[in-house]
């Protein structure tokens, strides 16, 4: 622990006697203190404690206009609940119900008149003490919560960083650039948004969206990469993307992960019940219907060899189109206003089209 700074610690006095400020002040300079500030009135305690900001307080109790009491009764409640702050009570003698009620009401010692200056030395340098310590186990307490936060949030980091890396593995055969799952990510925030889903959800289904077709990483390269549409039997050999990915995913305490692996189950589900486990309607987890509207978006405007790229206003009428049958209705309602608002910013780079109404 540091040595006291007696030059820089100010104190504040309160006794309606000038003698005793008079004598007390004669003892703390003599102690070393520079900085001693005293008043007779105790009608000036609370406001030159809020000018002063002093270190300790020491403060009589028998007062014309005011009682100790009635001062700590204004000034406690002014004390920051996570500070330390001395108030010495000097009075004549106490009766113990006294002393018990003006330590409940936050004195923390007492000097008895006529004092004696060895004594009141001490004890004020003891409080002071107390201070000095309570304010470097705060300070310290401060530091570890700051370097827990930074810890913390480079383990989220690593964890995002992790994923990222996974949905571009799972994408890579097919997709190098693992453009499709992070603009799934961006148009699922955007939908997550517009419904109003608390911050924490948003920024979960912004991250976990990315890995909605992780499980393609289990489906043969000859449906994977085959140029052109997919007949019933290509689409047979993918289905199974959907329970990979769970099967991937799930079984994590993480939240991220948990929802993750629902959106990878669900997301070829359809509303009507068609879809390819035939969950049905609000059945459907919200995160799976999001990304499914979003994902659907993505796949109509992409730019793609073997297959017409839809505008955005062509893909926003299939959307509608879809409302009730593949996609939830409100969510429909929603990602339309979004497509009114932000156009062809949610389009994937290259834009391959311009907004044709
Ligand atoms: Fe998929």
């Amino acid at each position: 622990m540091q040595d006291l700074d007696l030059t820089t610690i100010k104190l504040l006095l309160v006794d309606d006697e000038a003698h005793s400020t008079k004598l007390m002040e004669a003892i703390l300079k003599q102690a070393g203190y520079h900085q001693i500030t005293s008043t007779n009135d105790p009608r000036q305690a609370v406001q030159l404690y809020r000018d002063l900001q002093p270190d300790l307080l020491a403060l009589d109790m028998r007062m014309p206009h005011m009682t100790g009491f009635d001062v700590m009764r204004d000034l406690v409640p002014l004390i920051p609940t996570d500070d330390y702050f001395p108030i010495l009570i000097i009075t004549g003698e106490l009766d113990a119900p006294t002393k018990h009620k003006a330590l409940a009401e936050g004195a923390k010692d007492f000097l008895t008149k006529p004092v004696d200056p060895t004594e009141v030395t001490l004890r004020i340098k003891n409080q002071l003490v107390t201070r000095q310590l309570h304010r470097q186990l705060h300070m310290h307490n401060e530091h570890l919560e700051a370097q827990v936060l930074v810890r913390t949030k480079m383990v989220e980091q690593t964890q995002v960083d992790l994923l990222h890396r996974l949905a571009l593995a799972s994408e890579y055969r097919h997709d190098v650039t693992g453009a499709h799952a992070r603009h799934v990510g961006k148009l699922a925030t955007l939908l997550a948004e517009a419904r109003d889903l608390p911050p924490e959800q948003i920024e979960l289904i912004k991250k976990a969206a990315l890995l909605h077709d992780v499980g393609k990483i289990g489906i043969s390269d000859s449906v994977l990469l085959k140029e052109g549409l997919y007949t019933d039997t290509d689409r047979a050999a993918m289905k199974p993307h959907t329970k990979i990915g769970w099967k991937l995913l799930s079984d994590s305490r993480a939240p991220l992960l948990q929802m993750a692996a629902e959106i990878a189950l669900t997301h070829h589900e359809r509303w009507d019940g068609t879809g390819f486990l035939g969950m049905k309607g609000t059945q459907i987890p919200l995160p799976g219907r999001i990304v499914t509207v979003v994902d659907a978006f993505d796949a109509m405007t992409q730019q793609c060899a073997y297959k017409e790229t839809m505008t955005v206003m062509q893909a926003k009428a299939e959307i509608e189109r879809e409302g009730g049958k593949q996609f939830d209705p409100d969510l429909v309602a929603l990602f339309l206003m979004v497509i009114d608002r932000e156009g062809n910013n949610l389009v994937s780079e290259p834009k391959p089209v311009t907004l044709v109404a």
